[in-house]
């Protein structure tokens, strides 16, 4: 069913983010029936466009973004009257603001109003209170933080802060991508409907658990923002430690948000701190050297930086991270993500532990359940059975019970940012991070940061095209463990 009618007003609109995924998921919202008419998609930023040439751009988006088959002329003409640009700098209290001012006074004053942050983060304080300055903070709108909320725990506190002072916390939506994606939601549906999964998902079933981002891609121009900013804080911090959450929590009360919230925030507390000291125990960063693919050769991170960089940026992070609770006991979550790897793959592993007592010619193999978020959205149980080749003896064999989600429900898979946004307008704030979240992930995080800082774990290299750096092997195999890529 479609939501009520809203206006939708993107700072930082002439961004990647904003053309790459927030046009392109309002487009599919509106293709399917979900966005009434007399919406509005209202870009800001400081480029002195017109209206014309705004949609001009948003048009190359959607032409670039969407895929061919899901883009109707007919529907993306009418999509596109929806869109309006006023230019205008969000952080300075200066005589641009009259342009958005008139433009939304021609809207009914109780209209859902969405004002959704994909600037700096430094500056959503100051925009907040601009916003609130100039009298367009209605009871009616809410604020959408794009990540990173902030590069510690310091910083975020201040930009929650500015922001708390003009917005109540249930009108801020943090946004974090990976909860809008399909399989990451289905972790709950996977883990409470079946009571099979529940019954095991401790330490008495599990040897261990490891959550993979790996992407191929480098950092495709985004560069000044990825140099301070390196995976850990870029993608773990934020989007791993939330599927940490959702596979670590204990079952919520309810599917209410603040339910689901405090278990997940129970967990990032029960998070083992990793002091500085025992970075190099705990935790792998490294940096991609050139690499090849096939006959390709790939280039190094300080090539993908530009000329003559210097860097000590992590883009690969491993960490073998605790969760102290009774549930959990020392098994170890193993968290990874890097650029230029391998595959493009997110994934979680879970590790069952294997049979105590063999009674067969060879020892059947663990159990392992796989869910793959991204790309083949699924999951996989690998269990043993009785091999077919004909032999003396009861030899086993090794199978997969698996479900691939697009072709089991032949239906597309939306991308995360559908949800997500018009789960905003909805006013639905269960996929989003509550403040107490950030500020716990971030506390978890800055020590990490402070022991790489004095440089008390190495930075190794890996290069471009491989799974990472070989210490990173090293730090499962202390425990007689292995990353998914090298199981059998
Ligand atoms: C973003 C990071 O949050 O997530 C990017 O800033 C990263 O560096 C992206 O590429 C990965 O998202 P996805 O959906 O492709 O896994």
């Amino acid at each position: 069913p479609p939501v009520d009618t809203f206006d939708y007003i993107v700072f930082g609109a002439t961004g990647d983010l904003t053309m790459r995924k927030l046009l392109p998921a309002l487009y599919y919202r509106y293709r399917d029936g979900q966005v009434p008419d007399d919406s509005r998609i209202i870009g800001t930023a400081r480029s002195p466009l017109s209206r014309e040439e705004y949609q001009a751009r948003a048009e190359k988006a959607l032409k670039t973004f969407v895929k061919p088959d899901d883009l109707n002329d007919d529907t993306a003409r009418r999509f596109l009257d929806l869109v309006h640009y006023v230019s205008l700098n969000g952080a300075e209290a200066d005589s641009t603001w009259p342009a958005l001012k008139s433009l939304l006074a021609d809207a009914p004053a109780d209209r859902i109003r969405v004002y959704y942050l994909a600037t700096a983060p430094g500056l959503y304080g100051q925009i907040c209170e601009n916003l609130s300055t100039q009298g367009l903070v209605t009871p009616q709108s809410r604020v959408v933080l794009e990540k990173p909320i902030g590069t510690d725990l310091t910083s975020a506190d201040a930009i929650n802060d500015g922001v708390g002072k003009h917005f109540p916390e249930n009108h801020i939506f943090r946004i974090d991508h990976y909860l809008g994606k399909e399989t990451v939601q289905n972790l709950i549906a996977l883990r409470f409907a079946n009571p099979v999964f529940e019954r095991l998902w401790s330490s008495d079933a599990i040897e261990y658990i490891q959550i993979t981002a790996a992407e191929t891609v480098g950092v495709e121009g985004r560069g000044p923002y990825y140099d301070k900013s390196g995976a850990l804080r870029d993608m773990i911090q934020n989007h791993l430690l939330q599927v940490l959450c959702l596979v670590a929590m204990d079952p919520p009360g309810s599917l209410e948000a603040d339910s689901l919230r405090n278990e997940k925030l129970k967990v990032l507390h029960a998070l083992r701190p990793i002091a500085p000291e025992d970075v190099a125990t705990y935790t792998v960063r490294g940096q991609y050297t050139r690499g090849k693919e096939g006959d390709k050769t790939l280039p190094s991170y300080l090539e993908d930086l530009g000329q003559d960089a210097t860097s000590n940026t992590e883009t690969y992070v491993a960490i073998r991270a605790e969760i102290h609770s009774w549930r959990w006991g020392t098994v170890p979550f193993y968290l990874r993500s890097g650029k230029r790897m391998a595959e493009k793959c997110s994934e979680i592993v879970i590790q069952f532990k294997a049979a105590p007592w063999s009674i067969f010619p060879t020892r059947p193999e663990a159990n392992r359940l796989v869910i793959r978020i991204q790309p083949d959205e699924g999951v996989t149980l690998s269990v043993s059975t009785k091999d077919p080749t004909p032999t003396d003896s009861l030899s086993l064999r090794r199978a997969d019970i698996n479900i691939a989600f697009e072709k089991a429900f032949s239906t597309r898979y939306p991308d995360a940012y559908e949800r997500l946004l018009l789960d905003v307008v909805r006013g639905d704030p269960v996929l989003f991070i509550r403040r107490d979240e950030v500020e716990a992930a971030w506390r978890w995080a800055d020590p990490i940061l402070k022991g790489w800082s004095e440089n008390k774990a190495p930075l190794e290299s890996y290069p471009a095209g491989s799974w990472g750096p070989a210490a990173a092997n090293a730090l499962l195999a202390r425990s007689g463990h292995r990353w998914h890529e090298d199981m059998v």
